[in-house]
C-alpha cells in the first residue's frame, strides 16, 4: 500500500512508519521537523519536508505519491501553546487537515485522523466513552474536535471513509522528555539526570496511558477498516493507578533510590484538559 504519514517525523507518527515499512507498504513522511525529528523516520521511508498548511506542497506531495492512505499525525500538539496561540493552533489543527482533506479528495485517499481522547471531554466524573459530552478545556481540544467533525463532513457530503482516532496518553521511546503531557518520560528523564520527579496534586489523580507500539497497531488496524467514523481510544480496561505511586515503581526497576520531591499544590498547574479516566495501564513493563 502507498501511505503518506504526516508527522511521521514525531514521536508517534514514526513508530507508524516503523510498522508500515516492517508489512512492506511504500511510505512517504511529510513533517515540516518543527517539533519531529530526521533521524526518527525509518531509512526505508521517504521524508519531504513541508508544511502542511502550504496547499501547494500538500497538492506536490500527494500528486507524486498518489497515496492510498494518509495517516494524518502533523500537529500543533502543546496544550500550553494552543492556550497563548490559539490562532496558531487552528491554522496546523484545523486548515493544515482541510488541505489533507482536500488533496484525499482529488486522489481518492482515505485519511486516519490522529485525535485525542485526553483534551476532547474536559474533566469527567466518570470514565469517558466515545459518545460521552465532548466540553475542551483548551484550545487544543477544540481544534481536534474540529478535525473530527471536518472528516465526518467530509464523509457525509463526498461518500469518503476517513476515520479518527482518538488516543489516551501515550508513552514510549523517542518520547520527548522535555514536554508537559508525557509523565512517563518525564519522569523517567528527570530520574536519568538524578533529578528528582515533582507530582502535581497530590498523586491521586488518574489518566490513561497506552503504549506507543498499540498505538501504531491500532492505527494500522483502522486502516484495514474502512468505513465511517470510528473514535477508538482505550479498550482494554486495567486498574489505574495513582500517580503517586508511579515514582516508588520506577526506584524499585532502577533501584535508584530516589525519592520524588514533595508535592506542590496545582490547581493552577493542574492539566485540566485529560479526563480522570482508567484506561489503560498505567506503566508497561516494557517502558522501563
Ligand atoms: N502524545 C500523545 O500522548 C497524544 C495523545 C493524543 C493525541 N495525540 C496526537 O497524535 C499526533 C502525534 O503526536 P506526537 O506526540 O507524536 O507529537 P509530535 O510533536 O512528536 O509529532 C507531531 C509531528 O508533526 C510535525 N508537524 C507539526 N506541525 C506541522 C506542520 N504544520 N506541517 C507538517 N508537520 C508538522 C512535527 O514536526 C512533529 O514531527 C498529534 O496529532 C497529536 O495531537 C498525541
Amino acid at each position: 500500500m502507498r501511505v503518506i504519514v504526516t508527522g511521521g517525523a514525531g514521536f508517534i507518527g514514526s513508530h507508524i512508519v516503523d510498522a508500515l515499512v516492517a508489512r512492506g507498504d511504500e511510505v512517504v513522511v511529510l513533517d515540516d521537523l518543527s517539533h519531529g525529528r530526521r533521524e526518527n523516520v525509518s531509512p526505508s521511508a521517504e521524508l519531504v519536508v513541508g508544511d502542511i498548511r502550504d496547499a501547494e506542497a500538500v497538492a506536490e506531495v500527494f500528486g507524486e505519491a498518489r497515496p492510498q492512505a494518509c495517516l494524518h499525525l502533523a500537529a500543533q500538539a502543546d496544550v500550553r501553546v494552543s492556550v497563548t496561540r490559539p490562532d496558531f493552533d487552528a491554522e496546523v489543527n484545523v486548515l493544515g487537515t482541510i488541505r489533507l482533506l482536500e488533496a484525499a479528495r482529488e486522489h481518492g485517499t482515505r485519511i486516519v485522523f490522529a485525535s485525542t481522547g485526553g483534551a476532547v471531554y474536559g474533566e469527567c466524573a466518570e470514565p469517558a466513552t466515545e459518545s460521552s459530552h465532548r466540553a475542551p478545556l483548551a484550545q487544543y481540544g477544540t481544534s481536534k474536535l474540529a478535525g473530527e467533525e471536518y472528516l465526518a463532513t467530509y464523509n457525509r457530503l463526498y461518500g469518503s471513509e476517513h476515520s479518527a482516532l482518538r488516543f489516551g496518553n501515550v508513552y514510549g521511546p523517542r518520547q520527548d522528555p522535555h514536554g508537559e503531557a508525557g509523565v512517563v518520560a518525564i519522569f523517567l528523564g528527570k530520574l536519568a539526570r538524578g533529578e528528582a520527579p515533582h507530582i502535581f496534586g497530590d498523586g491521586s489523580q488518574q489518566r490513561d496511558y497506552v503504549y506507543v507500539r498499540d498505538v501504531a497497531a491500532a492505527t494500522l488496524a483502522a486502516l484495514e477498516r474502512p468505513g465511517r467514523l470510528q473514535h477508538r481510544h482505550g479498550r482494554r480496561h486495567f486498574r489505574a493507578r495513582p500517580l503517586r505511586r508511579l515514582p516508588a515503581r520506577v526506584r524499585r526497576r532502577r533501584r535508584a533510590g530516589l525519592r520524588p520531591a514533595p508535592a506542590r499544590r496545582a490547581a493552577a498547574e493542574r492539566p485540566r484538559h485529560e479526563p480522570r479516566r482508567a484506561g489503560a495501564g498505567l506503566l508497561g513493563a516494557d517502558v522501563l
